[in-house]
C-alpha cells in the first residue's frame, strides 16, 4: 500500500517483465460507487473479479457473434485475455455493465463500451448502445472501421448490421432498484450524483503488447443520452507505455482528464506511484469521486509497475500474473 489516507487508498507493486510470450499481467476492476456493488457485496464482488481473471484464458468464447470469430482468430493473446475478462464481468449482474446494469432516467439500459491495445493505438468506443449485453463487442468490431467512435443510434446500427440479436440486459433486480429510485424521486428531487459503475480490464504481456477495456452501464438514473468517461479516453486509455482503466462519477474523470494525466505523467518520466498519488490528491482538494487501475511497462528496465487509487470511493479490484 503506497497511500492510505481517509480519503485516498493507492496499492503499488512492481513485476519484472520479459518472462517470454506467454506471460502476462493483468488488473480489473468492478466499479468504485453506490451503483456498484457495495456493503456487504463489496467482498463477493472482489472474489468475482479475482476468480474472472483466474479464470481468463486466451479462447474464443463459444457465444462470440459469428461475424467477430476472424477477428477474435487474428488477435493477440493479450487481446483475448482482456476481452475475455471484460466478457465475463459483463455476463454477471453483479457489476454496473453488460447484464443488471444500471437503467438511465427513462428506464433504459444504455450501455457503453470501450477498447485500445498498443500496438495499433486506435481508440474505439460505443455510447449508450441498447438491448444487448457484450457492449464490448461492438467496441471490440470498431477497431477494424474506419469511423471508431459510434453514438446510440450509429452503435444500435452496428449491432444489426454485424448481426448480433437484440438481448435485454435488464435484470428484474435492476429494474426494482430503478423503480424504488423513482419513488423517492418522485417524493423528493433526489441527487443522483456519485452514483455510478463500470468495469474494466487491463493488461501487459510477451515483451510490451498492452491492453485495456471498459464497460459500463452508466452512473444510473441519468438523464437519457447522457455520456460518461467509459466510451472516451478519459476513462480508458492505452499507449505503448500504459494501460489504464477508470470508475467513478463520469463527469469528473473527464473534467480531471483522469487516464491522460496518468499516461503524460508517466510518459514525461514520473513513476505510476507518484503520478497516481499526486493525482488522487489534487482530485481529493476537488471533492472528486473516482479510481482507476494502471499498468506503466518499462522495457529497458524490464519491468513493470501497476497501481489501482481510489479517492472518495471503494474500489473493487484484483491483478494477477498468469501464464497462458
Ligand atoms: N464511470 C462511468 C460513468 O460515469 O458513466
Amino acid at each position: 500500500m503506497a497511500v492510505t489516507t481517509t480519503n485516498i487508498q493507492i496499492e503499488v507493486g512492481r513485476v519484472p517483465m520479459g518472462k517470454g510470450p506467454n506471460w502476462a499481467f493483468l488488473l480489473a476492476h468492478g466499479g468504485a460507487g453506490p451503483q456498484d456493488p457495495s456493503g456487504g457485496m463489496i467482498e463477493q464482488a472482489e472474489k468475482r473479479v479475482a476468480t474472472v481473471l483466474n479464470q481468463a484464458g486466451a479462447g474464443i468464447p463459444s457465444d462470440i457473434p459469428s461475424v467477430l470469430k476472424l477477428s477474435w482468430q487474428q488477435a493477440t493473446p493479450l487481446e483475448r485475455l482482456v476481452m475475455n475478462g471484460t466478457r465475463e464481468l459483463e455476463a454477471d449482474p453483479l457489476f454496473n455493465a453488460g447484464l443488471g446494469a444500471s437503467l438511465q432516467g427513462d428506464g433504459q439500459a444504455r450501455l457503453s463500451a470501450s477498447f485500445m491495445e498498443s500496438q495499433r493505438q486506435k481508440f474505439s468506443a460505443v455510447m449508450n448502445v441498447t438491448n444487448i449485453v457484450h457492449a464490448c463487442d461492438l467496441a471490440w468490431a470498431l477497431q477494424e472501421q474506419r469511423h471508431c467512435v459510434l453514438d446510440g443510434m450509429g452503435s444500435d446500427d452496428l449491432k444489426r448490421r454485424l448481426g448480433i440479436p437484440a438481448t435485454s440486459p435488464v435484470t428484474k433486480d435492476r429494474l426494482a432498484k430503478w423503480i424504488s429510485y423513482k419513488r423517492r424521486e418522485l417524493a423528493a428531487q433526489a441527487d443522483s450524483s456519485g452514483k455510478t459503475g463500470t468495469v474494466g480490464v487491463i493488461g501487459l504481456s510477451g515483451s510490451n503488447h498492452l491492453a485495456a477495456s471498459t464497460s459500463t452501464g452508466g452512473v444510473g438514473n441519468e438523464a437519457p443520452g447522457r455520456v460518461g468517461d467509459s466510451p472516451t479516453i478519459a476513462g480508458n486509455y492505452c499507449s505503448k507505455q500504459v494501460a489504464i482503466s477508470c470508475t467513478g462519477l463520469g463527469e469528473q474523470i473527464i473534467a480531471f482528464a483522469l487516464a491522460p494525466r496518468l499516461a503524460l505523467g508517466v510518459e514525461s518520466g514520473k513513476t505510476l506511484e507518484s503520478v497516481m498519488t499526486k493525482s488522487m490528491e489534487l482530485a481529493d482538494q476537488r471533492g472528486y469521486s473516482f479510481a482507476a487501475i494502471a499498468i506503466a511497462s518499462d522495457p529497458a528496465a524490464g519491468v513493470l509497475e501497476w497501481a489501482a487509487g481510489s479517492v472518495n470511493c471503494r474500489l473493487v479490484w484484483s491483478k494477477i500474473e498468469k501464464c497462458l
